[in-house]
């Protein structure tokens, strides 16, 4: 029964499947792809996030821990681009599990994923809806109180909840309606209106780099690690480096950890693999390009940033736009606003294009009623109904729920991908050397070693609260895998039905 658990799903059907007739349209070359990289990854995490890393946590050392965080991210990237070359298909690290690891870990993953892609999406849009609001306010526009924000909201410093007196966060709910429909509609216009967003948000980064340049003042990054170069807690004991007032770790870790969300995103290219035009050579090339893109711009966007401002008078709510202000320049708060709400649309849109792609491949393997969530709408080529659920639960979820306090589960559940992603490169070296691999990832072990051993201190860089609450998610998770996937899972049937043969009898169906 246990083996079962850990049954694999064979490389060969993988490609087999692959021919088949319900499948998604091949537009998709290799600029778009990386293009849906980078529009996927700049958002909340350098427009806000920035701030209270570079003021509570890292001060200019933040600079390094976006090259750290960018390194986790990079070697998990080469392992995601050698499985993404050799499986092209929707699931990304869910399939990946599948043939490797075996079909719990596959359900462990592809539940993770919902946690990265559509938990992270309703983050988003509750961090769209402030940038927003505030953009249109300047143009003395509002939104009526009662249907401004979330009813509730969770105050981090105090712990505790408080009522808004706003009833739904209907900015939020608008925006998330409109990616809905266009996602739905098919994946050219998705990736056109994604093209449009990314130039938007690429143009604001690069003036926000160019300008400030001529800002900054080098007494800011005196002095450059205030809070230290660690931050490591093991399980809530913090074990290398200082505590904040909270008792949280600080330090140049704690900075990497809180900003990987930053990079979260560029794994989604691999979601599209079954939508690219030459998936073995394009998957591997956008999710690399579009990594390496970002994390220049991250490190420059911060190192001036960090320049311009000292660290303890950085703003933790909109830092880059009231840095510019803070310098005499209010005319590009407004550019600025501009840029993050163009970035936060366009990770939404990737995010919740991600996830119907994952649910698509879980249902094609039985773990998910396929008929639902493998339906391919016959004009679109789109997995339209798992699109409307995606876009009705981040609707709902980012209308009702105070979200702030999430990002750091989003970020430890992608983690944990990575981890996973990063070790199974190894397996699939070990079970299959001989396989075909258009894109090899290079000095295996080193990298996935690297990768796992990374991602694991960014783990523990994270409080404590978040392991609860990813073990929380993943007992929920284990609870519909027993009780649904197990029995009707391809692989599951397929074992009756030899049994059944096998003692001369009709199969049972489950
Ligand atoms: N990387 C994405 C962002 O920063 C999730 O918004």
């Amino acid at each position: 029964m246990a083996h079962h658990l850990f049954k694999r799903k064979p490389l060969s059907l993988v490609h087999e499947e692959m021919k088949g007739e319900n499948r998604l349209r091949r537009v998709l070359g290799p600029w778009s792809l990386t293009s849906l990289g980078v529009g996927c990854i700049i958002g909340t995490g350098i427009f806000v996030l920035t701030g209270v890393a570079a003021h509570h946590k890292a001060g200019p050392a933040l600079m390094v821990s976006f090259v750290v965080a960018g390194m986790a991210c990079i070697f998990s990237a080469l392992c995601y681009a050698e499985f993404a070359s050799m499986a092209p298909v929707a699931g990304s690290a869910y399939t990946y599990a599948y043939v490797t690891l075996g079909e719990m870990f596959a359900w462990i993953i592809g539940w993770d994923l919902v946690l990265e892609y559509t938990v992270a999406s309703a983050t988003v849009a509750h961090g769209w809806s402030s940038y927003f609001q505030n953009l249109i306010g300047s143009y003395n526009l509002h939104v009526p109180k009662i249907v401004s924000t979330a009813p509730f909201e969770y105050n981090l410093e105090e712990g505790v909840f408080h009522a808004t007196g706003a009833w739904f966060d209907l900015p939020a709910l608008v925006i998330v309606a409109i990616l809905t429909t266009v996602l739905v509609i098919g994946i050219r216009e998705s990736a056109r209106f994604n093209n449009l967003m990314v130039g938007i948000k690429v143009v604001i980064v690069l003036m926000v780099i160019a300008v400030g340049a001529f800002y900054v003042d080098p007494a800011n990054w005196q002095p450059f690690a205030p809070f230290g170069w660690a931050g490591l807690s093991l399980f809530g004991k913090p074990v290398f480096g200082q505590t904040g007032a909270d008792g949280m770790p600080v330090g140049m870790l704690a900075g990497a950890a809180i900003i990987f969300f930053a990079y979260i995103g560029f794994d989604s290219v691999s979601t599209h693999a079954e939508e690219a035009r030459r998936p073995q050579r394009d998957v591997p090339f956008g999710i690399v390009a579009s990594l390496v893109i970002c994390t220049i711009l991250y490190i420059a966007v911060t190192f001036v940033l960090t320049g311009m401002v000292r660290y303890d008078q950085i703003d933790i709510h909109a830092p880059v736009a009231v840095a510019f202000q803070q310098v005499g320049l209010g005319w590009a708060r407004r550019l600025i606003a501009l840029g993050a709400v163009a970035g936060m649309t366009s990770v939404m849109l990737v995010l919740m294009l991600s996830q119907p792609r994952v649910l698509l491949a879980m249902a094609r393997d039985g773990l998910l009623p396929e008929g639902f969530f493998g339906d391919i709408h016959p004009r679109f080529r789109t997995p339209w109904k798992s699109t409307i659920v995606t876009g009705l639960m981040v609707g709902t979820m980012a209308s009702l729920i105070p979200l702030g306090i999430l990002a750091e589960l989003v970020s430890i559940g992608t983690l944990l991908a990575f981890v996973i992603v990063c070790l199974a490169v190894l397996v699939m070296r070990y079970i299959h050397p001989q396989a075909e691999r258009p894109f090899r990832c290079p000095w295996v072990p080193v990298i996935p070693i690297l990768g796992v051993i990374l991602c694991l201190i960014l783990m523990l860089s994270l409080p404590f609260g978040n392991w609860l609450r990813l073990l929380a998610w993943m007992v929920a998770g284990m609870l519909i895998y027993v009780f649904y996937g197990r029995h009707r899972s391809v692989l599951a049937r397929q074992r009756l039905a030899d049994q059944a043969a096998n003692a001369g009898c009709e199969p049972i169906t489950p």
